[in-house]
């Protein structure tokens, strides 16, 4: 594999870090870009320290300003972009639409139209959300997307949409890959670098990590009477370096020409439910310590339940997941409390 330059926009947060931990030890150049609104340069600094290279190039910038899209990719011989720089919100995406669109849309299509000129591949990061309830579990990448039921996740819809018409529209000169990750979670082995969420975390396990080391009071259960067999959700949790590296697959198969299809997409996951309950469990068992919770109410917009086909990428990529869900949560924890100083 040949060595190429890949830009990684939104590469300051929590998976654009640990996925250029994996390019870079993959042996790839990589450029990290991002306008920092939602995270600050803690985790930039673990992958200087993790890799060793102090010298990493950073570029503070908004991928919303074109102009400046367009003055990184002629300072830089970038080969592909993974593209992160994305608000993550669902419940703010349901206030403030115009805010998730306008960003969300504007800075994809930004990359897109320097991407084009350039003969440059992209590989966005979609979401599982695009299945909506599924009728069949687990899903593959033929399931049927379903309507969107935040403005967040119909952005991922849309930009899925818009990076294969554009594929479509340059006959192949530039190819394109959408990952469909389920729920990342964990943090590098290190405890380098992790999630860093703002205020009270939205996603399960920033909530059980602060709970547990006593940021937060309770974690509460967002339903017990689901269909599923413990009565809570169930979700398919994907260790965050093993989503990292599907990037590395991902990125090689573009640039080396493997690709079956200009434009194809990939089910990122472990292919196992686990419950909410059974991740607390885990989480418990794993790190000797009790947690306190309660059952809730349910939350709006909650599936019941999703997991992953992940065949298409074990077989096609080559890549398949390979942290256990109890080492994942060990590395939460050992991030939580690296954070604490503890
Ligand atoms: N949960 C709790 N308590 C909490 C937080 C979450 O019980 O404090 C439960 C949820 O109800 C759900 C499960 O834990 O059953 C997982 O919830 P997360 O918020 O961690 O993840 P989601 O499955 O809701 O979110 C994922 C992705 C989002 C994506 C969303 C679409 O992380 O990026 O699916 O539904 F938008």
């Amino acid at each position: 594999m040949a060595k190429k330059t890949v830009l990684v926009s939104g590469g300051a947060g929590f998976i654009g870090s640990h996925v250029t931990v994996e390019l870079i030890s993959a042996g790839h150049d990589v450029v990290v870009a991002d306008n920092m609104s939602n995270c600050d340069m803690t985790c930039f600094e673990g992958v200087k320290k993790i890799t060793g290279r102090e010298d990493l190039p950073f570029i503070k910038m908004d991928f919303c300003n074109a102009a400046e899209v367009d003055k990184l990719f002629s300072e830089y011989p970038i080969d592909a972009v993974i593209h992160f720089a994305a608000f993550k919100a669902v419940g703010e995406s349901v206030e403030e639409p115009v805010k998730y669109y306008k960003n969300n849309l504007i800075s994809f299509l930004n990359v897109l139209e320097t991407a084009s000129k350039r003969g440059c591949n992209v590989l966005f990061s979609s979401s599982a959300t695009v299945y909506g309830e599924p009728d069949k579990l687990p899903v593959t990448e033929e399931s049927p997307r379903q309507p969107a039921t935040s403005p967040y996740g119909n952005t991922k819809q849309i930009c899925e949409d818009i990076l294969s018409d554009t594929v479509k529209a340059t006959g192949g000169k530039i190819k394109g890959i959408a990952l469909r990750y389920f729920n990342p979670i964990g943090a590098h082995p290190s405890a380098l670098i992790g999630e860093l969420p703002r205020g009270v975390p939205n996603n399960l396990v920033p909530f059980i990590t602060q709970t547990a080391i006593g940021k937060r009071e309770c974690l509460s259960i967002f339903g017990n009477d689901y269909p599923t067999p413990d009565g809570t959700c169930q979700r398919d949790y994907i260790d965050i370096v093993d989503l990292a590296k599907a990037h590395v697959f991902a990125v090689t198969r573009m640039i080396d020409g493997k690709m079956k299809k200009d434009y194809e997409i990939f089910n990122v996951g472990t292919g196992r439910p686990v419950s909410v309950l059974e991740l607390v469990n885990a989480f418990e068992k794993v790190n000797g310590l009790k947690l306190n919770y309660r059952f809730a109410p349910r939350r709006a917009g909650d599936v019941t339940a999703i997991w992953a086909d992940p065949t298409l990428a074990n077989e096609e990529m080559g890549w398949k997941a390979e942290r256990t869900v109890e080492e994942t949560l060990a590395s939460a924890w050992a991030w939580e409390k690296h954070l604490a100083g503890k």
